[in-house]
Formats: structure tokens, C-alpha cells, sequence
């Protein structure tokens, strides 16, 4: 059995990223500038958005973080993503969810300029990955194409099981791993919550990947003999052993179900340290107008 190492790999693209950074800048060329928008305090939405801002220093990005309380109307908020999209220091920008239930998030997404999606999450994005066309890809699906190639794992001809439905990352998951090229190529499955017969299902898979949020959903017996597992769980559990008071769990059985992999993502340290580098890739996609000209 490998392990994935979601820390390892990312930190060897933040160092491929802060080096294109410099050349751009030797080039003359402005530095790449991030904004993250976040409203309110909750506790997960602050260290988000936190390791984001640490992560664009740490490659030479400019950031911007823009706050605002609970109370901020929906017209405030589109106002303010109006103004980032006529920016023209700003490459591309977040606006960090959840928002207050009186707010619509589609109609935030839908404002937002597709150019400056770097979260990938505007309809005319997701449409256009759909169709094979260049576009941003949400943070978790692109951490875990970019794992798959770094670790150089075959997928074409294989079956793929990707276990949840998620618009950001299960339904985006099945749709690149079906997609011509590589990583890609393979026959895919999509199990959710009223899916009957998911332990036969996940059993018939080459690639398990597991994006559920419920934590050691996938046991041993759901899972082939060398198979590829990716976990995207992150559910916080209580812990009596860390200082918080919590830690991560997966939606994987780690320890039983680890053996019998030929690869396996941990939690925490797999998928999980990728998804803001997936950010980083596509802030210097937006900076370098990669995919739209
Ligand atoms: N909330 C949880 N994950 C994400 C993410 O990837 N982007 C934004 N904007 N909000 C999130």
C-alpha cells in the first residue's frame, strides 16, 4: 500500500508556483492578486480563509481580504462583487460559503465574472468543464486530478465509483474522470444517499472515490483488493487527544481498509492540503489569462 500525500505534493506546487511567480515578475509582469470575500465569523469560515490568505504570501501572491458582518445586505455584498470584477488588479477573487440565509448564493455565484471565478463555481465554469472546455475546476476535484497524476496512477479503462453527489465535488469528480485524456478516460459510477446497493457497487471499483461527510462510511468490505482510494471525508469528531478538542475524520476506515489498497489518501494530509493549492493553480491561471484570453 501507498500512501497519498496531500501535504507533500502540495508543497512541491506551491514551490512550482512561487518560481513562476518570480518569472513573471523578472518579465515584467504584475504579481497575481487574490481577494477573498467573508462574511460573518464562523469559526471554519475564518481558518478557510485564513490558510488561503497564508498560502497566497507563502507563493508571492498580493491578497485582499474583505469583511463584513452578518447583517450585510445581499445588494451590499453584489455591489462589492460588481466592483471586484472591474478590478484590474485583482486577477481573481472568492467569496467564501456559506453566506447568511438571507443572501442567495447562486445569485452571488452568478454575479461573480466567470474570468475571475478562481473557485470555479460559476454556472458558465461548471458548464464549460462539462464540455471539455478550458475552465476553472472547483478546488477539490482539481486537488484530486492533480493527485492522480502526480502519483501517476492509470485511470483510463477503469471504473471509477465516486460515492456522493455534491455540485462541488462529486458531481464535478465523475464528470472529469469520464472526460477524454488523462487523468480521465475511465467508466464511471455515481453513488449518493438513495443509492440501494453502494457496498456492491463500491466493490466493483478500481477507484474509489468517497465524498459522502459521514465518517468511516467506506469499511473494508466495500472495497476490492488494490484498489486506488481517495478520501475527501474531513467531519470534525471529537477528540480527547488533541488540543482542540477535535479532529478530522474521513469517510474512509482507514485503518482497516488501508492494507488491502494498492493507494489510499490519509486524513488528515491527503486530500484535504490540496484544495487551497488548487486555488493558488487557478489565481495564477486567471493572472496568466490560461483560460480565458
Ligand atoms: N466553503 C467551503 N469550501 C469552499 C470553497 O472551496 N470556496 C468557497 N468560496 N467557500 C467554501
Amino acid at each position: 500500500m501507498k500512501l497519498i500525500d496531500g501535504r507533500e505534493t502540495s508543497k512541491v506546487i506551491r514551490r512550482e508556483i512561487a518560481d513562476e511567480v518570480k518569472k513573471l515578475l523578472a518579465e515584467g509582469g504584475k504579481r497575481p492578486h487574490l481577494a477573498a470575500v467573508l462574511v460573518g465569523h464562523d469559526g471554519g469560515s475564518e481558518s478557510y480563509v485564513k490558510g488561503k490568505m497564508r498560502a497566497c504570501e507563502e507563493v508571492g501572491f498580493k491578497s485582499s481580504l474583505i469583511r463584513y458582518e452578518d447583517d450585510v445586505t445581499e445588494e451590499e455584498l453584489l455591489d462589492k462583487v460588481r466592483e471586484l470584477n472591474a478590478d484590474p488588479d485583482i486577477d481573481g477573487f472568492i467569496v467564501q460559503l456559506p453566506l447568511p440565509k438571507h443572501i442567495s448564493e447562486d445569485k452571488v455565484i452568478e454575479t461573480i465574472d466567470p474570468r475571475k471565478d478562481v473557485d470555479g463555481f460559476h454556472p458558465q465554469n461548471v458548464g464549460r468543464m462539462t464540455i471539455g472546455l478550458p475552465a476553472f475546476v472547483s478546488a477539490t476535484p482539481q486537488g484530486i486530478m492533480e493527485l492522480l497524476k502526480r502519483y501517476e496512477i492509470e485511470t483510463e479503462g477503469k471504473h471509477c465509483v465516486v460515492v456522493g453527489r455534491s455540485n462541488i465535488v462529486g458531481r464535478p469528480m465523475s464528470i472529469l474522470m469520464s472526460q477524454k485524456g488523462y487523468p480521465g478516460n475511465a467508466t464511471v459510477t455515481v453513488c449518493h444517499s438513495r443509492t440501494p446497493n453502494i457496498k456492491e457497487i463500491c466493490l466493483q471499483a478500481d477507484i474509489l472515490i468517497a465524498a459522502i461527510g459521514s465518517p468511516e462510511f467506506i469499511k473494508q468490505d466495500m472495497v476490492k483488493d488494490g484498489a486506488v482510494v481517495l478520501d475527501v471525508g474531513t467531519t470534525r469528531v471529537k477528540s480527547d487527544k488533541t488540543k482542540s478538542g477535535w479532529k478530522l475524520k474521513g469517510d474512509v476506515d482507514f485503518d482497516n481498509v488501508s492494507p488491502h489498497c494498492s493507494y489510499i489518501s490519509p486524513v488528515p494530509g491527503g486530500v484535504g492540503p490540496m484544495t487551497i493549492t488548487s486555488l493558488l493553480i487557478n489565481t495564477l491561471k486567471a493572472a496568466k489569462k490560461e483560460i480565458y484570453q
